[in-house]
């Protein structure tokens, strides 16, 4: 099996080890990556910094042009980047290839938003004392990022943190999860390609605890990082950054007596289990009102036994693996441990190797945490609410606000949804796992801190430097 080489700088190199990756449905080793070393590291920090005056003076179409040139050619190999989306995380292939679309359209909606990004002018000449002046504003980087990315999206989640970045000129060394990160150096490989300064982008798979002089180093003064709780630990670790957080959560849908019952079973049942729940906003709290909960409940325990378990290459399967056993064993632990209180199991509950049964719970007694913490597996928590005060008092009810979901057909109930739900994002009429990647993203409470989707992200890695110009006839 070759190895994948990283992308230190601009240009393929191997390191001092390597790692390597398997497919989470059987074990199997699908590549070996090389690592850099402690030097390699240093050089790429150095190269970061030194680019970052290149990077920023770019003219935008240069810029852009990389983009889209990465853009097409994720359109032009996506069958293949797909398939290496699968391979390493088990994500079924069906959802690898949206995957991918979604990944190539997040460069092509930075590529646009780098041609829009014009600044602003402002007259000052509205008092006396400042006849004659006006203010240009432009945003600026902070300087050049540490992008940190998950498993569960291997390769747009790459995209979310290096499109953005290049947009603003901004370099960026982009560490991808251990276990997955053959998608992010796909991604190195077509970056390569462009006429962008060698410092822009380096791709550095490594150990977590290699990455520790990553993130303290001063040079780096921003970090973007998708991931766990363990962010919170890493903004600790590094005070004087600007550190952006997209964690997880546990998100509820709450299904409301007025909305479509067959829409809301079918999108819950599919978006629980989505990526086998491994999924930052996948469905983990389903909130139903009393009214329609008899009627409700079957229906979502039918569609969610009748989702395809099986090998992610499989066409036909809908549910994969989990990343790893041990993710799997938590998952069915956490599952028993609600039972063993009272719990009634709807459907689910047992796990084959790294695949856990999609599973549906009700009576969960508060405090398990299966309902409390951030699930990440396929299993849905099933409560009863009077009506939307109190669906919405259970949503709040939470240490975690990514985004929810609330299916209703009224449009004061979405208004009042959005106006009182604690959370990053509100989806009327679908689940909470809804996103659009030009959208704003991200969460409040423990589900993080700071604004992803592209425009957004962009404003998050640069602030507003204001030009004052002075003597001007206006
Ligand atoms: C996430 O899990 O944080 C991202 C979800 C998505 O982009 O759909």
């Amino acid at each position: 099996m070759s190895i994948h080489r990283f992308w230190l700088a601009g240009t393929a190199a191997t390191g001092d080890t390597s790692l390597t990756v398997t497919h989470p449905y059987d074990g199997r080793a699908v590549g070996t990556v090389a690592v850099p070393d402690l030097s390699q590291i240093e050089t790429a920090v150095t190269a970061a910094y030194a680019a970052l005056t290149e990077t920023t003076a770019l003219p935008a179409h240069a810029r852009a042009a990389a983009l889209t040139h990465v853009h097409h050619r994720l359109a032009e190999r996506r069958e293949e980047v797909a398939r290496t989306i699968t391979a390493e995380s088990g994500k079924p292939i069906t959802g690898a290839r949206v995957e991918v679309d979604r990944a190539a359209s997040v460069f092509r909606w930075a590529a646009e938003e780098t041609r829009r990004d014009s600044g602003s002018a402002q007259r000052l000449d509205t008092d006396p004392a400042a006849t004659g002046r006006m203010a240009l504003t432009r945003r600026v980087p902070h300087g050049a990022v540490l992008g940190i990315s998950p498993f569960n999206f291997p390769l747009n989640l790459v995209a979310h943190k290096i499109a953005p970045a290049l947009a603003v000129g901004a370099p960026i060394i982009l560490k991808p999860a251990p276990a997955t990160p053959m998608s992010a150096l796909l991604l190195g490989e077509l970056l390569a390609e462009t006429e962008l300064p060698a410092g822009a982008v380096s791709v550095l798979p490594m150990p977590n605890e290699r990455a520790a002089p990553l993130i303290t180093d001063p040079r780096l003064p921003v970090i973007s990082f998708t991931g766990g709780q363990f962010g919170w630990q890493l903004q600790q670790r590094a005070p004087h950054k600007h550190v952006t957080l997209e964690l997880g959560g546990n998100a509820a849908a709450v299904v409301l007596a007025d909305a479509d019952l067959d829409w809301a079973a079918q999108r819950i049942a599919l978006f629980g289990n989505n990526q086998a729940g491994q999924v930052c906003i996948g469905v983990q709290r389903v909130i139903v009102a009393d009214a329609v909960y008899d009627t409700f409940v079957p229906a979502l325990v039918q569609a969610v036994a009748a989702l395809g378990t099986g090998a992610p290459d499989d066409e036909a399967t809908q549910v994969g693996p989990m990343i790893d056993e041990v993710a799997a064993q938590r998952v069915t632990d956490w599952i028993d441990e609600a039972v063993a209180a009272g719990a009634t199991l709807l459907t689910g509950g047992h796990r084959d190797g790294t695949t856990v049964a999609p599973t549906v719970l009700a009576d969960v007694p508060a405090g398990s945490r299966i309902a409390r913490e951030e699930a990440f597996g396929p299993v849905l928590v099933v409560s009863r609410a009077s009506g939307a005060a109190d669906a919405f008092a259970q949503v709040n009810d939470s240490e975690y606000g990514l985004q929810a979901g609330v299916f209703t057909s009224d449009v004061a109930t979405a208004f009042r949804a959005y106006r009182e739900l604690e959370v990053g994002g509100v989806i009327i009429g679908d689940v909470p796992s809804f996103r659009a990647d030009q959208m704003p993203y991200g969460g409040v409470k423990r589900s993080g801190v700071g604004k992803e989707g592209v425009r957004a992200a962009m404003d998050d890695l640069t602030y507003e430097r204001v030009l004052v110009l002075t003597g001007l006839a206006m």
